[in-house]
């Protein structure tokens, strides 16, 4: 099936487009002169924009703006095989290194995805979204609006959505499961309920899928990109796969190379030349090993133990909140299953607001967490048991208890 990312030289802003086809003699010269290089030990490289040969021993240099080849391909069969791509009920096929962009961090493929797809447009954020995505949307000259993917029964409700779609007008979805700041995950049936609603409406989706692998529910990890590769677009992150934030590498994925291998490797080029080298190559050794696994059937054993770790101080954390009467909101009816966060209401003791309540718990230096109105969920409050031990969570219980028996 075609859709808008086989016209992409319609549907991409006219600026964009400039950049994409202005002839860059600086790279093209590079990648003639390192092929000639590899032959010829003695070639003469007049070409190269940093200085080289004075300590090889502590150069660093630029990659190319795409990424470094073998991480690429890492990435085209980690997705492939986290997803099953290649069976006929899902893409059919196995992505290739072409079908991957190397970016700094997901923000970056965020940035430049929203530049594409979004500028001039509305873009649909989920209710409860990550609140970077106003400043990603904002940046690239688009206008971000608050859509809604559940109903208050917590099913999933693509005749509301439409509703939304159609009112304010929306080009661009954004869809972010398992959900920062909320935990919500899709089943496969809901994937394909989008996929279906997205065709209806030619509509583009930018799946930010960052967490796909940490669900607590025990359902597999679902790629949106999987149901309708031909408008929806894929990005993650060695930030939440691997606990390196400070790596700064991210990826984006499309079944269409003419994006991640043409129109992305102009772009990264003119907005950060390319990602971090020394980040890449070790997340290179990390996926090394993920994949060595998967190919052999297993889950890979980083993943196991953080999901496991993850999982039981989520349980903590979800019982001592309820204790102190919060409780969980996010996709209404279910757990929250996925991330490194939660978000609750407010306990039945406070009767002020969600900002006002995160002040008062600095005011005591008891916890901190960040107020729901920052993710379009006002009234609740979102916990990190990322960066919650379960030593952590027996003491935010003490605190709450000090805080409840000091207001009588
Ligand atoms: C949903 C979501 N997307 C993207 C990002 C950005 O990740 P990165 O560190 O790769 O830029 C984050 C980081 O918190 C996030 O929560």
């Amino acid at each position: 099936m075609t859709g808008p990312f086989d016209r992409l030289d319609e549907i991409l802003p006219a600026d964009v487009l400039t950049v994409v086809h202005r002839m860059t003699p600086i790279p093209t010269v590079a990648g003639r002169a390192g092929a000639i290089a590899k032959q010829d030990p003695n070639f003469v490289r007049g070409d190269i924009g940093q200085v080289v040969g004075l300590d090889p021993s502590i150069e660093v240099l630029y990659g190319p703006p795409v990424g470094l080849e073998p991480l690429r391909e890492a990435v085209a069969e980690f997705w492939t095989r986290t997803f099953r791509l290649d069976d006929p009920a899902y893409l059919g096929h196995s992505l290739g290194a072409e079908n991957v962009t190397i970016t700094t961090g997901a923000a970056e493929a965020l940035t430049l995805l929203f530049r594409c797809f979004g500028a001039g447009k509305n873009v649909g954020l989920p209710r409860g979204y990550w609140e970077n995505y106003l400043n990603g949307v904002g940046l690239s000259g688009g206008n971000a609006v608050v859509v809604d993917y559940f109903a208050e029964s917590g099913e999933l409700d693509l005749a509301g959505l439409g509703r939304d779609v159609d009112e304010k007008n929306v080009k661009c979805l954004v869809a972010n499961f398992p959900c920062n700041p909320t935990g919500a995950v899709l089943t496969e049936e809901d994937a394909r309920a989008i996929a279906a609603f997205l065709r209806e409406r030619d509509l583009i989706l930018i799946a930010d899928e960052v967490y796909a692998r940490l669900r607590f529910d025990g359902g597999a990890p679902i790629s949106l990109l999987a149901y309708a590769p031909e408008r929806v677009v894929s990005l993650s992150s060695a930030s939440k796969e691997y606990l390196i934030p400070g790596a700064r590498i991210g990826y984006v994925v499309s079944d269409r190379a003419e994006l991640t291998n043409a129109v992305l490797r102009k772009l990264v080029r003119a907005n950060t030349a390319s990602p971090n080298v020394p980040g890449q190559r070790m997340v290179l050794e990390m996926m090394t090993k993920d994949l060595e696994a998967l190919r052999a059937g297993d889950e890979p054993a980083m993943l196991k133990k953080i999901r496991a770790e993850l999982g039981q101080r989520k349980t903590a954390l979800v019982e001592v909140l309820r204790k102190h009467g919060f409780d969980v909101v996010g996709r209404p009816g279910h757990e929250p299953m996925g991330t490194i966060f939660l978000m609750a209401s407010l306990p039945n003791w406070w009767k002020d607001g969600d900002e006002e309540f995160v002040e008062a718990a600095l005011e005591r230096s008891a916890f901190s967490a960040i107020p729901g109105s920052a993710f379009g969920l006002a009234g609740s409050v979102r916990f990190s048991f990322g960066s919650m031990s379960l030593e952590a969570v027996a003491e935010l219980d003490r605190r709450l208890s000090a805080w409840e028996s000091d207001r009588g």
